[in-house]
């Protein structure tokens, strides 16, 4: 609330002027942080505190050069398997990174979204996104987004939205018959953004490690071996590049 009223009023800043298409929806899977940490012979959390900088700067030129949609996958349903420092590491990461979200939103003029199951966080978490939504919202439809996976799945996402519409059938609301593609999409969490055009994952991991698997159906793949702390801008216009040569038929000819 204090927040908002803080800055409402200032203009967000214009995006600059592009000389080729851009993907409206980007998805990365940031990748590689344990890895290029302990090549340098440093703690894991040490690569995940890097890898969000890394995010920072990429989300910020997603935005400058027109992409719409920007979606990272920050953690899995599956990761609480890690170490509990590991996890305690990454949630301090999301503090930080909610608190500036919260701060800095309406300037830069980018809702910023969290996706998942966000029941089992820390209660200070959930404030903190509760906080940053109410802010999102106030930016309106056509700011662009930087949505953060945090415990996301995308079977769990699947599982969670057949319930929901599982209810509506019991409540007689709605009919088996009913149930279609689109309102099986409208009970994801993606609900209100198209499907990601482009999905990125660093690290040299062929796998989709869960991540947008509805969502994904004709989505175009770009892999690296570049591991997520050392990607670049340069590495992004590579990404954008090869999205702009490849042809897209979405099973046409
Ligand atoms: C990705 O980096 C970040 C999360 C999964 C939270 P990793 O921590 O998986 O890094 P690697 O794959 O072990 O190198
Ligand atoms: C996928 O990376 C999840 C995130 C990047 C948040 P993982 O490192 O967890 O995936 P796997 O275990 O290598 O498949
Ligand atoms: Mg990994």
């Amino acid at each position: 609330m204090g927040i908002l009223k803080l800055f409402r009023g200032k203009a967000a800043p214009q995006a600059p002027a592009i000389d080729r298409p851009v993907p409206r929806h980007i998805a990365v899977i940031m990748d590689g942080n344990g890895r290029w940490a302990k090549k340098r012979g440093m703690p894991r959390s040490y690569g995940h505190a890097v890898g969000a900088e890394t995010f920072r700067t990429i989300a910020t030129y997603c935005k400058d050069i027109g992409v719409q949609y920007f979606t990272v996958y920050a953690f899995s349903t599956e990761n609480w398997k890690r170490p509990k420092e590991e996890v305690d590491a990454l949630m301090d990461l999301f503090r930080k990174y909610l608190k500036e979200a919260a701060e800095t939103m309406f300037q830069r003029g980018v809702a910023v979204r969290v996706l998942g199951d966000l029941t089992p966080l820390p209660a200070d978490i959930r404030a903190q996104i509760a906080e940053v939504d109410e802010i999102a919202d106030s930016l309106g439809p056509d700011a662009a987004t930087a949505s953060l996976c945090i415990n996301y799945g995308g079977r769990d996402e699947i599982k969670n939205a057949v319930r929901a519409l599982a209810r509506e059938v019991q409540a007689g609301t709605v009919s088996p018959e009913d149930i279609t593609e689109d309102s099986i999409a409208a009970h994801l969490y993606t609900a209100h953004m198209p499907d990601p055009d482009l999905i990125i994952r660093p690290s040299g991991e062929i796998r989709t490690s869960n991540f947008l698997l509805w969502q994904s159906a004709y989505s175009e793949y770009y892999f690296t071996e570049v591991l997520w702390p050392d990607f670049s801008t340069a590495d992004m216009d590579r990404a954008i590049d090869d999205f702009n040569r490849r042809a897209r038929r979405f099973g046409g000819v």
